[in-house]
């Protein structure tokens, strides 16, 4: 089984999509997706209203998601650990100071912006479009994700 956690601030707006979405593209039999915040302000909160809605629009249901912290056992159970953006991603490495472990840790949009370090917007102050300018991002790079995970 392999192990992939997608982690954003809140895990309610932009890390749920992309574990909806990287879900909706592996078979659950070999793959297992999470995701988690970095901030604990949403805790046990269900993902954004905005995010629910965007995702049931393109066939993906988020609503059995619950936000998360991510915490340091996350390193020792997933293999892969995708940052939405460089704040998220310098949180996570702060708090570990295991080589492997720092390898595990990547830029999502670096799929298809490979070593550009572009950041998933954070659209929780904004409208509509940020989410469904979110969802189109996270969505191309989890097709590249999946298909590099099941080669
Ligand atoms: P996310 O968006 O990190 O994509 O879940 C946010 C959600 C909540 C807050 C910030 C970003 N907040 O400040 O409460």
């Amino acid at each position: 089984m392999k192990k992939i956690l997608m982690v954003c601030l809140g895990n309610i707006c932009r890390s749920p999509l992309a574990e909806g979405i990287l879900q909706s593209k592996l078979s659950s039999e070999f793959f297992k997706v999470d995701s988690a915040g970095t901030a604990g302000y949403h805790v046990g909160e269900l993902p954004d209203e905005r995010s629910i809605e965007v995702a049931k629009k393109y066939g993906i249901d988020i609503t059995n998601q619950r936000s998360r912290k991510f915490v340091i056992s996350d390193f020792k159970e997933f293999d892969l650990i995708y940052a939405m953006d460089e704040s998220n991603y310098h949180n996570i490495l702060s708090i570990i100071d295991d080589n492997e472990d720092a390898q595990k840790v990547k830029m999502i949009l670096n799929e298809q912006y490979p070593t550009e370090s572009r950041n998933v917007p954070d659209p929780y102050y904004g409208g509509n479009q940020g989410f469904e300018n979110v969802y189109k991002m996270l969505d191309e790079a989890c097709e590249i994700i999946a298909s590099k995970l099941e080669n």
